[in-house]
């Protein structure tokens, strides 16, 4: 390819996309600019030349079919022409890292869109292209998203109930928890500062994985104020509470993550926690120097405060099953992942090796997106996997673009 002034020129130009990309986080996806649009319209002429660049640069890798012929490779036939066009764009600007396979500004701004267009024009595989696994489609179905956990939070549901709300009196209530407070509190009883014979037993069979689950299971559940209610002077246990908003929050609802929430919790355990706190029984420097001057009767007066106060549910996120990740996806993606939009890239019949690699890259960051992050970052590695076999079981369909008349013409 001959390197021409106006390349160098558009080279610039894309050069300094990266810093205006990056000030502005939460963009929309760009309109479509007036020269792509002949991407949507093309003449033979363009797709000719688009034939040519592919030949000379790409086909080594991407054949002149475009369609995938390793694991993690993706097949650019049928794909969606201002995706494909923006695509090179970024790897030329150096915006989407990938120096191995794709040069930085080595072709020009008509070279790129016609080669894309080429590709755009060719007929999509036939899914699957590599085999998936045939149940891939079936597992896909509205399946729950806790599934993973169910088995292990059957001891659970004994004292702790269905729900986390738990119901015996001297059962702490898991609900309206952070997830990571819970994760500390079950590491507490294996790292011996907390000393719960059986606690510790259970816990000891659970791996880092389950146990994160299960905090955002409990976290999600609506919570409820405990069953026991204290004996002691609720406002009494007002006053003394005044020392202890600062890190379990105004009425016992703590917002930092590390702290657990007080209110509606048991009192029973509460008067026990906070026994065990200024006897050593359950080390933790800052709740011993909180409770260490108080009597009996205060922690009874402060168990009955919190008890009665309502407890709120943690802000976090709902996990989503599969079907309805999926739907999400399809706002921008089209239906089954075969998009209507020519900036968005069609996921149907993709590589799934390809696509798992291309969602964790946008949830790593290391490919720049904010839309696609947004999408990716909560996406457990099981979601990914899901996610990834469905749109690649999907037969791809390639759009033709129609020019409509405008409203003017139409009048
Ligand atoms: C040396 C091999 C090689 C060459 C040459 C090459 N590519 Fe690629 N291309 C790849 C690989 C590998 C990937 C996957 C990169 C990744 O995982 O992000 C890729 C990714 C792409 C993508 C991104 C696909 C998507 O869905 O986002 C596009 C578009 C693309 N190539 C187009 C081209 C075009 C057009 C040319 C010729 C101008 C070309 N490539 C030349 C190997 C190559
Ligand atoms: C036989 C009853 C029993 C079973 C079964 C049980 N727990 Fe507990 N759990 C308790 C008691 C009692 C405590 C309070 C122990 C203490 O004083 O530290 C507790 C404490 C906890 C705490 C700390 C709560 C806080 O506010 O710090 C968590 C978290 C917890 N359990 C989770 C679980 C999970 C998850 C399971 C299932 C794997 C489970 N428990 C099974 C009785 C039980
Ligand atoms: C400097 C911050 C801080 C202050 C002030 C504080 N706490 Fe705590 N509290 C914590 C932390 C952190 C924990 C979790 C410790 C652990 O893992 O055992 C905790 C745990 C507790 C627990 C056990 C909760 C459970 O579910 O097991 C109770 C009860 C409690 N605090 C009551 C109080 C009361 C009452 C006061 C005021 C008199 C108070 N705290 C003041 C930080 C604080
Ligand atoms: C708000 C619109 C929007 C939503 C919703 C969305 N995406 Fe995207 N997606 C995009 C855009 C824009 C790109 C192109 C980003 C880029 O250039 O890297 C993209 C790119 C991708 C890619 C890379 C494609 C390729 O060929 O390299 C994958 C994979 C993907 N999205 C999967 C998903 C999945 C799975 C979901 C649902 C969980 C989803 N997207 C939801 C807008 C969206």
């Amino acid at each position: 390819m001959k390197i021409t002034l106006q390349s160098l020129v558009v080279a610039l130009l894309i050069a300094s996309l990266p810093i205006a990309g990056r000030a502005q986080k939460s963009a929309t996806v760009r309109a479509i600019e007036s020269h792509e649009r002949k991407a949507l319209f093309p003449s033979m002429d363009t797709i000719n030349l688009g034939r040519d660049v592919a030949e000379s640069a790409c086909a080594g890798c991407h054949g002149m079919d475009g369609i995938s012929d390793a694991l993690g490779k993706p097949n650019l036939a049928g794909q969606r022409t201002v995706y494909i066009y923006r695509v090179l764009q970024a790897y030329q600007a150096g915006v989407r890292a990938d120096e191995a396979n794709h040069h930085k500004k080595f072709l020009n701004d008509e070279a790129l869109l016609s080669v894309a267009v080429y590709y755009a024009s060719l007929t999509p595989a036939q899914a699957p292209v590599v085999a998936v696994d045939p149940q891939a489609t079936d597992v896909v179905t509205d399946e729950d998203p806790f599934e993973n956990i169910r088995a292990s939070m059957k001891k659970c549901i004994k004292c702790h109930d269905e729900t986390g709300n738990s119901d015996g009196s001297g059962m702490p209530s898991l609900t309206g928890q952070d997830p990571i407070y819970f994760v500390n509190s079950m590491q507490a009883y294996i790292d011996g500062s907390r000393s719960h014979k059986l606690m510790k037993k259970l816990v000891g069979r659970l791996d880092a994985t389950t146990i994160k689950d299960m905090g955002v299971y409990y976290a999600v559940q609506e919570p409820l104020q405990s069953s026991t209610q204290g004996q002691g002077d609720v406002n009494v246990g007002r006053r003394l509470s005044e020392d202890c908003k600062s890190c379990h929050g105004e009425d016992g609802n703590a917002k930092k993550s590390k702290m657990p929430t007080l209110a509606g919790q048991d009192a029973k355990y509460f008067i026990k926690a906070m026994k065990h706190y200024k006897d050593g029984k359950r080390q933790h420097e800052k709740m011993f120097e909180a409770v260490e001057g108080f009597s009996e009767q205060d922690m009874i007066d402060l168990a009955t405060y919190y008890a009665a106060q309502q407890p709120r549910r943690r802000d976090v996120r709902t996990p989503l099953k599969s079907t309805e990740w999926i739907a999400r996806c399809g706002f921008c993606h089209g239906v089954d992942g075969n998009s209507s939009d020519p900036r968005f890239p069609m996921l149907a019949g993709q590589d799934e090796t390809y696509l798992r690699k291309a969602l964790n890259a946008y949830a790593t960051g290391k490919r720049d997106n904010s839309t696609m992050y947004a999408m990716a970052d909560p996406l457990s590695p099981r979601d990914i996997e899901r996610i990834g076999a469905f749109f690649a079981a999907q037969q791809p369909k390639a759009v033709v673009y129609m020019q409509l008349p405008c409203e003017d013409d139409a009048k």
